[in-house]
């Protein structure tokens, strides 16, 4: 049977036939989970956990679930899109082939704030555990006004730069490193959770968990956008189709083994923290898992232990989450929707130099200058408003192009795209006003972009108006 194909699905997949120059397929399935484990596990666990309780209390298991079931139907999303359209570089790709160029466009602009903005608010909980350390190691705080932002009473955040200008040189110097380096610091922060887990459960007590939902649903829905910050970095794994080996059998599984463990360990870090000491203690407490342990131990020695795991987790979220912009620009760019720098890679390293360091210096000053809550919420209202749209994509495909081979297919089509599509909106109205005006704003400023550059630079502007109306036909 003969099928068609859009305009958009071809000029995807010419950019596809592209992919792939310069960059090693190296990456296996160990290797993928270890690098969605770096992107996941970081601020969120360590940093956000006592939010997500103050919101929730003991409720916040059952936000934890409520986040993840977001995450799931998304990664079955980006599993049949994996596996219909040849392309790498995350949900940006997908939109690119799916819904067209503008959207697409919107959708990697959105990525900034999910990959780039991440970055900065990750690299800003660094900072603090690496205060936190050095306290617990040998009683030095840095002074306010170096590991600080001035809307934190201070003047330049220098550890969240140096933790990204450390994560570019890395990234520089090849993904075998890289990925080498995030599979060593992904095993050892499990390894410090799953010892934090161990420790909590010593001193639990069942009374500790009731009230169960001392705030009811609505104290479970705030926990539950809190908690989603916590998964952001799951699908920075679609990032790496050009280096996994097998991207279209690894990388859907990956994803879903990546959302089952940190779920797991999130419920029992938890359960473990609250049933110890109880929601109130925990709840709103800076650096809660480090406290948790004083208090079951006694000591500060466990409390110093977790905050060594803290510092390194977050530095493999800075790593990996840096490496996922930089292959997204990479796509967006081999579009002609960026400028052609962004696409370069550098035959000695394999990889692309000038993106990074570009990617590095841009994300580097909201990690020096601003606060925290303003980056971490604008970076989940834009991470949920891709994944919205990647549901969305799944059920414009289906409905355009019905004949496209897949070689998966989300499960209860389209209930499953729909419920998707569903919890991103009401995790999205749950981040306030304020960054929804934020979010406008940032949206208006991409809209204006693409109209003046992006429009007129493209690839598919390249294409006549003839070749792109043509439908083409293809053997099956
Ligand atoms: N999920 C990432 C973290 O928790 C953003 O650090």
């Amino acid at each position: 049977m003969p099928r068609f194909k859009s305009s958009h699905l071809l000029v995807a997949e010419s950019g596809a036939d592209r992919e792939g120059h310069g960059l090693r397929r190296t990456m296996g399935l160990f290797q993928l989970v270890c690098f969605g484990v770096g992107a996941i596990v970081g601020t969120g666990i360590f940093v956000g956990l006592s939010d997500s309780v103050a919101q929730a209390g003991p409720g916040v298991v059952v936000s934890f679930l409520l986040a993840a079931a977001t995450c799931v139907f998304t990664a079955f999303a980006f599993a049949e899109l994996g596996g219909a359209i040849p392309v790498s570089g995350s949900s940006y790709s997908f939109a690119y082939a799916g819904l067209g160029e503008g959207t697409a466009f919107l959708v990697g602009w959105c990525l900034l704030l999910e990959y780039g903005v991440s970055v900065s608010a990750v690299a800003v909980g660094w900072s603090q555990y690496v205060n936190e350390l050095l306290d617990s190691l040998v009683g030095l705080h840095l002074p306010t006004a170096l590991s600080a932002g001035p809307g934190e009473g201070g003047v330049v955040n220098l550890p969240a730069v140096i933790v990204i200008a450390m994560a570019a040189v890395l990234l520089v110097r090849g993904v075998r490193e890289s990925a080498r380096a995030t599979a060593a610091m992904a095993v050892l922060k499990l390894a410090v959770l799953v010892a934090f887990i161990a420790i909590g459960f010593t001193a639990f007590e069942d009374g500790n968990l009731t009230p169960f939902s001392p705030t009811g649903l609505a104290g479970i829905g705030a926990g539950t956008t809190a908690a989603f910050f916590s998964y952001i970095g799951f699908d920075a794994i679609t990032t790496a189709g050009e280096e996994a080996k097998n991207p279209r059998r690894d990388i859907p599984v990956a994803i879903l083994v990546c959302i089952g463990l940190v779920t797991l360990l999130y419920c029992a870090v938890a359960l473990a923290a609250i049933g110890a000491i109880g929601g109130d203690a925990v709840g709103g407490r800076p650096a809660a898992l480090s406290y948790v342990v004083n208090q079951v131990t006694g000591s500060t020695v466990g409390g110093g232990v977790i905050a060594f795991g803290a510092v390194v987790a977050i530095a493999s979220v800075v790593l990996a989450v840096m490496y996922g912009q930089t292959r997204i620009l990479m796509s967006m760019s081999r579009d002609g929707l960026i400028p052609r720098v962004f696409e370069k890679v550098s035959p000695k390293t394999s990889t692309p130099v000038a993106g990074t360091l570009i990617v590095a210096v841009v994300f580097a000053l909201p990690a020096a200058f601003a606060p925290l809550d303003a980056v971490v919420n604008l970076c989940t209202i834009g991470t949920l408003a891709t994944m919205a749209v990647v549901n969305i994509t799944v059920i414009a495909l289906r409905r355009r192009e019905p004949g496209l081979a897949r070689t998966f297919r989300v499960p209860l089509y389209p209930v499953t795209p729909l419920l998707g599509v569903g919890f991103c909106l009401y995790l999205m109205y749950e981040t306030g006003a304020t960054t929804w005006i934020q979010f406008a704003g940032f949206l208006a400023v991409g809209i204006a972009l693409y109209l003046l550059y992006g429009r007129r630079s493209s690839r598919l502007a390249a294409v006549t108006p003839t070749d792109a109306a043509e439908p083409v036909r293809e053997a099956v």
